[in-house]
């Protein structure tokens, strides 16, 4: 039997927040289904964060609840920096939620203006609090690999902070690249790192595209064991208080890598082009992964011949 690999998609979270198109309540929830019409079996919906901050987030508290309401078995995780987002994503029926710590003290203060410390007491605490509440939990450790202000940083740190939240209950460490700087040698030195800390099957990996290099830093956490893997449909993606960062490795991307490489991921390819049609529509502009070019001819290549068979 072939390997199974676990993606969440972050396309109506980490994807959608940056975007300079407002898109409505009803356009992320179409987004959701056309995901998990796919076979998507874990998404993250969205972040209960300040809505001055993230101003496309704003809605959270409307769509949370009915994606609960319309995907019953669906892994529909939320984004909480602090208690009080906690509170509120509880009190819309969130079962699952990240906190978001940078491995850097400007990191942490540019994007939820508090220092490491701070942040990562804050975690913490936030992660003990869903505990009790009997929620699923997931921690990122961002800029894990390269901070935009700070440079490259300290693996121990990583390392550090990752054992830290594991600690605090967090059930997934998610090592995140956010601007996408990491290369397949560094991901390899610290995913073998950091799989000596804690377990392979406790750390997942989020990955952003902006060298083009995240499918090869997929396949570099592959064989150093990690089976679980963030990544947004089309591309889309990037924090905003990250200069430089852009999209995320695109779903597609990574479920053509897995599935030739040997792995089922039980997502669709067709499933995931018809989910990247709707996104355009709403964000008014191309989107998809490296793969694209190629996914769509092999979509017009079915089209037509599905037309013969049909004419025949
Ligand atoms: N959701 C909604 N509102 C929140 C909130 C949350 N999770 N946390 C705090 N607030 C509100 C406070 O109630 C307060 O409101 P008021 O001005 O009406 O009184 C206001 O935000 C300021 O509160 P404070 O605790 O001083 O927060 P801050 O200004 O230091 O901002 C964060 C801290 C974490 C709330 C803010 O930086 C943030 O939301 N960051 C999100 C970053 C993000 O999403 N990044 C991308 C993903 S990694
Ligand atoms: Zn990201």
């Amino acid at each position: 039997m072939m390997e199974r690999i676990h993606i969440t998609d972050v396309a109506p979270r980490d994807g959608l927040q940056n975007q300079a198109v407002p898109v409505s309540t009803a356009q992320k929830l179409a987004l959701v289904e056309r995901l998990v019409a796919a076979g998507v079996n874990s998404v993250e919906i969205t972040s209960f964060v300040s809505p001055k901050a993230v101003p496309q987030m704003a809605d959270a508290a409307e769509l949370l609840p009915q994606v609960l309401d319309r995907f019953g078995a669906l892994r529909s995780s939320v984004l909480v920096p602090n208690l009080k987002g906690l509170e509120r994503a509880h009190a819309a029926g969130a079962r699952e939620i990240a906190v978001v710590l940078s491995a850097t003290e400007t990191m942490n203060r540019k994007n939820i203006n508090m220092g490491l410390d701070e942040a990562t007491a804050v975690s913490e605490q936030t992660l003990q609090a869903a505990l009790a509440l009997g929620l699923r939990t997931r921690a990122y450790v961002a800029v894990a690999f390269d901070c935009p202000f700070e440079g490259e940083t300290p693996l121990e740190r990583v390392i550090a902070l990752s054992r830290r939240m594991a600690e605090a209950g967090a059930h997934e460490v998610v090592i995140a690249d956010t601007i996408g700087a990491a290369s397949p040698g560094m991901v390899k030195e610290r995913l073998n790192a950091l799989t000596q800390a804690m377990a392979a099957d406790q750390l997942a990996v989020h990955f952003h595209d902006t060298r083009g290099m995240g499918a090869a830093n997929a396949w570099a956490a592959l064989e150093a064991g990690i089976r679980r893997f963030d990544a947004s449909v089309g591309g889309i993606g990037g924090c905003p208080f990250a200069p430089g960062a852009a999209g995320n490795l695109a779903t597609e991307d990574l479920v053509l890598l897995a599935e030739r490489s040997g792995f089922s991921t039980g997502v669709s390819l067709p499933g995931l082009l018809q989910a990247i049609d709707l996104a355009q529509d709403v964000l008014q502009r191309p989107l998809g992964g490296r793969s694209m070019a190629w996914l769509r001819r092999q979509q017009a290549h079915a089209r037509d011949g599905a037309k013969g068979a049909t004419t025949r």
